[in-house]
């Protein structure tokens, strides 16, 4: 291993990352490669020349309850079944076939609570409050197929309720925490979810917000939901509905201790995790559990490198996104990882939490997002120095292309120089890693996400489909994948279009435009779609727009996406009020906060300008490319099919005379 570089902060700091941007490639650090779970680049060849060989032999990594027939049927594309006719359990290769193995005592995670709490949960307790919390789930009347919805914060109940939806067959539809009510209810609504698990109330800072009545706002009306179950965590006072509002502690104590993990077809919906596309309604997305778990173990494995019997994992983001299913919950888990998981912000109680955590429990591998690194990097290199980080060996990024000082400061900084970083680029769909280095063998460069993982087929190509050696163009995947998505949850004809449509149904459009480079490297340039990406969450111009335009004093919005230093993207909006005119900042903050019960505080817009009227084609179409234009201080594009020229004149003055505050 290479020696650890001198921690450097401040202008000596800056002085040598500006020297490292002129590194266009960075080898394998010494040492790395020999120790690596993969070494040897003949991966790549094995894996192109027989894809459906390699994924079956990563499937026999599982443990399945009876064999599959066939490895995968594309007959009916775009609708794909994996290992066809296998049988197995998600939850009990998750865990009872690590505490059969011997590994009961093995922790599972090291959760740390906001307020310095730990917990340490081993396989064992893990398996145990499993079987119960499943078991009073199906007490209560839930069985193999019917929704379970999931509202929880970062503790370890979350891991608990969506492996006991697993292991009766239940597709848990997770909420991210930091969404409203109001989308919970949405998405609850869309599954016709039979149940809820969620909280008391949530912390976050320092503050509790209560959490549970604020749902009871909402989903009263929902005809499905029969059974709410509600975790006592903060021990606030909350209502309980009779009859249909359970606590958690209690139906898990009541419960018997033994559940067998039935096997369940390989194509068993796993679950439904909603995220946003170009239209205002979110995107169901559906995951199986065969392939699903064959691709994310897999992918954990290889990509982070990963020694179980000596790896402490982190990956710091929240379980509410896929990032959090994938490689919080089921890949770890199916690999009998240890893992750190905690409930708090990256700025609380310290800046420093996230190294302080890194040093209690000897973090080897870190995954998390750009736009973290960056917020770290803002808060100044003295706070992860006050640390000894030198248990990490490598370290991973995803959700967002990440600029080159960002990558250097994480490897220079965080990594100490010694630590392969992997940009890994996937969505929600893709359910596991897509393209991505493996540490050991593929060089990187700052910025890009290298090559396709083993199997994966990727491609650059022009408006006609037409592949492109190197430039620019659209990113597609031509091969099927174990862990892609199956459909939009119930609705076929929106998936088929949506992303089989422009090019055939054997080819996925993935939304996103790329750069190929000389080496063949993919750089992900960004959304090609109305998604914005904020802070490395998707979200949708569009749904953004329908929670503003739901405000009683605005008549029109559109959203578009701005460059931010911190947050990758950040949402600016145009908003014309009813009656015309321009609003104050108390209409401004009223409307972000409108924003923030409908959607989620996330989702607030950072700049909100007043327009009279909205650029608009002949045919009424919002010409959202001029709004971006004015948005980031570009001269304007072509304004000739505009119904109207001077309202872009309008708008572009008042941005100019900087009329509203950031
Ligand atoms: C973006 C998150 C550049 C991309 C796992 C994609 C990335 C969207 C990267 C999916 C990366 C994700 N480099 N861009 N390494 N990873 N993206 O569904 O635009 O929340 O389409 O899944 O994030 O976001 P999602």
């Amino acid at each position: 291993m290479a020696d650890v570089a001198t921690p450097l902060a401040g202008t000596e700091l800056d002085h040598e990352l500006e020297r490292m941007l002129a590194i266009e490639r960075f080898d394998p650090p010494d040492g790395f490669r020999e120790k690596a779970l993969v070494s040897d680049p003949a991966v790549y060849e094995r894996a192109e020349r027989d894809p459906e060989g390699w994924w079956a032999e990563q499937a026999r990594a599982l443990d399945w309850a009876e064999p599959w027939t066939q490895v995968l049927d594309w007959e009916n594309a775009p609708f794909a079944k994996w290992f066809v006719g296998g049988r197995l359990n998600a939850c009990a290769n998750c865990l009872d076939r690590h505490v059969e193995a011997g590994l009961g005592d093995r922790v599972a995670y090291h959760w740390y609570g906001e307020e310095g709490e730990q917990r340490d949960i081993s396989y064992a307790e893990l398996l145990a409050e499993t079987k119960r919390l499943a078991n009073a789930l199906l007490d209560r009347g839930i069985k193999a197929g019917d929704v379970v919805g999931i509202y929880l914060p970062m503790i370890p109940e979350v891991i608990v309720a969506m492996l006991a939806c697993a292991r009766i067959g239940a597709p848990h539809n997770v909420v991210f925490g930091g969404f409203s009510p109001e989308a919970v209810r949405e998405r609850m609504e869309f599954s016709e979810a039979r149940a809820l698990i969620t909280v008391d109330a949530a912390r976050r800072k320092g503050k509790t917000a209560a959490i549970k009545p604020a749902v009871d706002e909402v989903v009263g009306g929902l005809e499905h939901l029969e059974t709410v179950v509600v975790v006592r965590h903060t021990g606030e006072q909350v209502p309980m509905q009779d009859g249909r509002d359970v606590w958690y502690d209690e139906i898990v104590a009541a419960a018997d201790p033994e559940c067998p993990a039935e096997p369940f077809d390989a194509e068993h919906p796993l679950y439904v995790l909603y995220t946003s596309g170009s239209t205002a309604k979110p995107k169901g997305i559906l995951h199986t559990t065969g392939g699903y778990l064959t691709g994310v173990a897999c992918t954990h494995r290889l990509v982070f490198d990963l020694d179980a019997d000596h790896d402490v994992y982190w990956c710091a983001a929240d379980v509410g996104w896929v990032t959090g299913h994938s490689y919080i919950v089921y890949g770890p888990l199916a690999n009998a990882t240890t893992s750190v998981m905690y409930e708090g912000a990256p700025d609380y109680p310290g800046k420093d939490v996230w190294w302080s955590l890194v040093e209690r429990y000897g973090v080897t591998v870190l995954y998390t997002a750009p736009t973290a690194i960056r917020a770290c990097m803002k808060w100044g290199a003295e706070e992860p120095n006050k640390h000894d980080l030198s248990s990490l060996r490598l370290l991973g990024t995803v959700g967002e292309p990440i600029n080159p000082k960002a990558w250097l400061w994480y490897h220079r900084v965080v990594g100490g120089g010694r630590c392969p970083i992997v940009d890994t680029w996937w969505q929600t769909e893709t359910g596991h890693i897509m393209i991505t280095p493996l540490p050991g063998i593929v060089p990187t460069k700052p910025g890009s996400a290298t090559r396709p993982f083993p199997g994966i087929s990727a491609d650059v190509v022009n408006a006609d489909g037409e592949p492109i050696d190197e430039g620019t163009g659209l990113l597609v995947l031509r091969r099927p994948w174990p862990g892609m998505l199956r459909t939009l949850y119930r609705d076929d004809e929106r998936f088929k279009e949506v992303y089989w449509s422009r090019f055939g149904e054997r080819t996925y459009l993935v939304g996103d435009a790329a750069r190929k480079d000389e080496d063949g490297y993919f750089w992900i340039l960004g959304r090609i779609d109305d998604v914005i990406n904020v802070s490395a969450h998707r979200l949708s111009t569009a749904e953004v727009e329908s929670a503003i335009v739901s405000h009683e004093r605005v008549a029109e919005a559109a959203v578009v996406g701005q460059p931010d230093e911190l947050t990758g993207q950040a949402i600016v909006a145009f908003v014309t009020l009813v009656g015309g005119g321009d609003g104050d900042d108390a209409l401004r903050e009223d409307i972000r906060g409108h924003v923030a019960a409908r959607i989620g505080k996330i989702a607030r817009p950072k700049r909100i300008i007043w327009a009279d009227d909205l650029p608009k084609t002949r045919s009424g179409k919002i010409m959202r490319r001029l709004l971006r234009d004015v948005a980031e201080g570009r001269e304007l594009g072509d304004v000739t099919t505009l119904r109207d020229p001077v309202v872009m004149a309008e708008i572009s003055e008042k941005v100019a005379a900087g009329e509203e505050e950031e």
